[in-house]
């Protein structure tokens, strides 16, 4: 299984991700999630981005696509990815589409997550998430059995620094100009799938699992 999610901040890629990880056992890569693990750790790379993920910015192609390639060449990488925020530029894109063909290998499918504004809204400012192992909740529609506390392991769930309103704005601005563009990028290349972002996790997953089938996902792992 090889495929890419994208779509606007809020669709819902890093929560289907997760579910589909699991469920294939294939890794989750998430562009969001590796920079904010340099930002907690105080590297290099962390202390170059802070400010660029606080200003919803993207940061620059060349460090997100090494940090990417990276995870890729890892052994856990060999039986497939699941790439989350990556690609989000046509640059990316590239970088990507080269790294494979190095390796002798294709995408299965690249997974637009149409979402609408209002609902995108509502998602960012709902979400809480655990800072220890990453799962993900939302305040209304998908809480925790005890409020505040992550079901996986208990550790406190935080806000994101970054879904403040104002910079959800700039993120969707960036959205707009730098990873739409990547709808007809990957159109034209016979891998996107448009699906409804705006509908709850379990119908969804079922739309998923649909199109996976139909890409031979199903037949060419298990
Ligand atoms: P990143 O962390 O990738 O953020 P994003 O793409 O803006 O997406 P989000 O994580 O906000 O949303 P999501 O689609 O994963 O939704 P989620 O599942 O959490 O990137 C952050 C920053 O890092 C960027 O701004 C940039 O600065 C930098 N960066 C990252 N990648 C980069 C790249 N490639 N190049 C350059 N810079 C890069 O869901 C949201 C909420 O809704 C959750 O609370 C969830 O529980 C809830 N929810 C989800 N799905 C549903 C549903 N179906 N029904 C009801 N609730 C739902």
């Amino acid at each position: 299984m090889r495929i890419i999610l994208f779509g606007p901040p809020g669709a819902g890629k890093g929560t289907h991700a997760q579910i589909l990880s699991r469920k294939w056992q294939v890794p989750h890569l998430a562009a969001g999630d590796l920079l904010r693990s340099h930002i907690r750790e105080l590297t290099e790379v962390g202390k170059k981005v802070k400010a660029i993920l606080e200003r919803g910015e993207l940061v620059p192609d060349v460090l997100i696509n090494e940090l990417i390639a990276v995870e890729l060449r890892k052994p856990v990488a060999r039986r497939g990815f699941i790439l989350d925020g990556y690609p989000r530029t046509l640059g990316q894109a590239d970088a990507l589409d080269e790294f494979l063909k190095g390796k002798n290998e294709n995408l299965d499918v690249a997974l637009y997550f149409k979402t609408s504004v209002d609902v995108v809204i509502d998602r960012l400012t709902g979400r809480r998430f655990c800072p220890e192992c990453g799962a993900n909740y939302h305040i209304r529609n998908i809480p925790p059995k005890v409020s505040g506390k992550c079901d996986r392991c208990g550790a406190s769930l935080v806000e994101r620094s970054d879904d403040r309103p104002e910079t959800v704005r700039r993120r969707l601005e960036v959205y707009e100009k730098d990873t739409a563009p990547l709808l007809n990028y990957y159109q034209v290349k016979g891998f996107l799938e448009e699906v409804p972002g705006d509908f709850d996790v379990d119908e969804l997953q079922a739309v998923l699992a649909k199109v996976l089938e139909r890409h031979g996902v199903r037949e060419s792992i298990r």
